[in-house]
């Protein structure tokens, strides 16, 4: 996957995996690893679906309803990357907190729906629930949801359930709103940091 890695300034902080939102890129969310935890290690990926030109981490067959045959393979094909990526750079692939913006979440949420140890925790901005009507395996990596009381593409109910769901697996999750509808703003890019300092 296209990618771009930042070695850990201090040994032992997390590897921050970054995930874009729909149109973004890899660039995207530099600044945010850097107000989170600017000792951590960087690990981030493109989209490697494109939807009119614009990089998503799985296909949609319309705006909020995934292709779910090609969301569930795109999830391993991610959980399979971070394995090469962590053998390639020598980090510990236990060591992985996700951030995640809109797609991005998404497929974070993804990640954490299908497999037990692929994340020590995440971040996820604005996601959604990514499928429904599958067995969690049981999760202990905390999770911080930012999510907009007033989102219209990724709505309040979709932050509820996919906490409850979540904490249903057995995860600690904070679930943080804003009024600021999709977009992500300082402030709660400011609580994420805040979440994350005390949970690692
Ligand atoms: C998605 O397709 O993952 C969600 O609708 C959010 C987005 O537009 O990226």
């Amino acid at each position: 996957m296209k990618h771009l890695y930042k070695k850990a300034a201090k040994e032992g902080h997390p590897v921050l995996l970054l995930l874009h939102g729909t149109g973004g890129t890899e660039e995207d969310l530099l600044p945010i690893a850097e107000t989170v935890d600017p000792d951590a290690a960087v690990l981030s990926v493109r989209g490697e679906v494109t939807e009119n030109g614009m990089p998503r981490f799985f296909r949609r067959l319309s705006e909020g309803v995934f292709d779910e045959e090609d969301l569930v393979k795109r999830t391993g094909g991610l959980n399979g990357f971070l394995q090469e990526a962590a053998d390639r750079y020598g980090f510990d692939r236990g060591n992985i907190v996700a951030i995640g913006y809109s797609n991005g979440a998404n497929i974070a949420a993804s990640l954490l729906f299908h497999y037990r140890d692929a994340l020590k925790g995440a971040i996820l901005h604005h996601p959604m629930v990514p499928l429904r009507n599958v067995a969690l395996p049981a999760q202990t990596a905390p999770v911080f949801i930012g999510a907009g009381t007033n989102d219209p593409i990724c709505p309040r109910s979709e932050a509820e359930e996919l906490a409850s769901l979540l904490q249903n697996a057995g995860a600690d999750v904070h679930l943080h709103w804003e009024n600021y509808g999709h977009a992500l703003t300082a402030s709660e890019i400011r609580a994420a940091a805040d979440w994350y300092r005390a949970a690692f």
